[in-house]
């Protein structure tokens, strides 16, 4: 059985007022029950705070990118010895804003994901397609290209320590959320993908949906037998909305 795990994206959002704002509602509110973990990834430069802030607590404190190099000359990068050091365990690589924004091609995601297991540390390995590709009806070939590269680089044993995000990007920050069956359908393949090089792994591996999950659709996608949790970026900045997904993880 996959517990769910419920993963706050806040983005480049926050100060140290809104944080401690954000997780004193956080922490105060986790809902009772199993089944369920919550995440949080603040901005880098909030990350030894906002540690020290969830100690104790049910909360979990990850980062939203990772340099692949251990160490060295790569000004303004941060290594994964150095979140892992902060109290890090999670850390996103390959969002989308990052391959569309920041050029991060699926080859440099593959060596971010090592690096960060080197380290310690859970990827999670953000896929998905964007509107024209969806339309295209590519939404497959692109989610299988953007898993293969990570495959064929860390291989399959890999994913015993990683977490998979399906996110469309046409879904992220639009409020066009995928419908259950939708999103539903894109993580039966990403599963059914994994399953073919090792059907033990695949069962166990955590597969979260991200775009505009909001508590009032989060029980729906949760629902699915194969959506394991959210990455959830605007409604994890009110602690009201993040913890409304929370206790629909806690109830399905
Ligand atoms: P959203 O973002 O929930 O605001 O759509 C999700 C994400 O980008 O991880």
């Amino acid at each position: 059985m996959r517990d769910f795990l419920i993963a706050g994206n806040w983005k480049m959002n926050g100060s140290s007022a809104a944080n401690e704002a954000l997780l004193a509602g956080i922490v105060a509110g986790v809902p009772g029950g199993s089944g369920f973990s919550l995440l949080v990834c603040p901005p880098y430069p909030y990350i030894a705070s906002v540690a020290a802030r969830v100690a104790g607590s049910a909360v979990k404190v990850g980062a939203q990118n990772v340099s692949e190099h251990e160490s060295g000359a790569y000004t303004g990068e941060v290594a994964p010895s150095m979140l892992a050091d902060l109290g890090c365990e999670y850390v996103i690589v390959g969002h989308s804003e990052r391959r569309a924004m920041y050029g991060e091609s699926s080859f440099q995601v593959a060596a971010k994901f090592q690096a960060a297991q080197a380290a310690g540390i859970v990827p999670i390995l953000c896929v998905g397609e964007t509107l024209e590709e969806r339309e295209a009806g590519t939404t497959e070939s692109v989610v299988d290209y953007q898993l293969g590269a990570v495959l064929d680089a860390a291989g399959i044993a890999a994913f015993a320590k990683a977490v998979v995000a399906y996110e469309p990007v046409w879904a992220i920050g639009t409020g066009m959320t995928a419908t259950p069956e939708q999103a539903q359908d894109v993580h039966r393949h990403i599963r059914a993908q994994l399953s073919k090089k090792d059907a033990d792994i695949a069962a166990q591996v955590r597969i979260l949906y991200g775009g505009s999950m909001k508590g009032e659709n989060a029980a729906g996608l949760l629902a699915m037998p194969d959506i394991d949790g959210g990455l959830i970026g605007g409604a994890s900045l009110k602690a009201k909305d993040f913890l409304a997904i929370a206790e629909a993880a806690a109830r399905s």
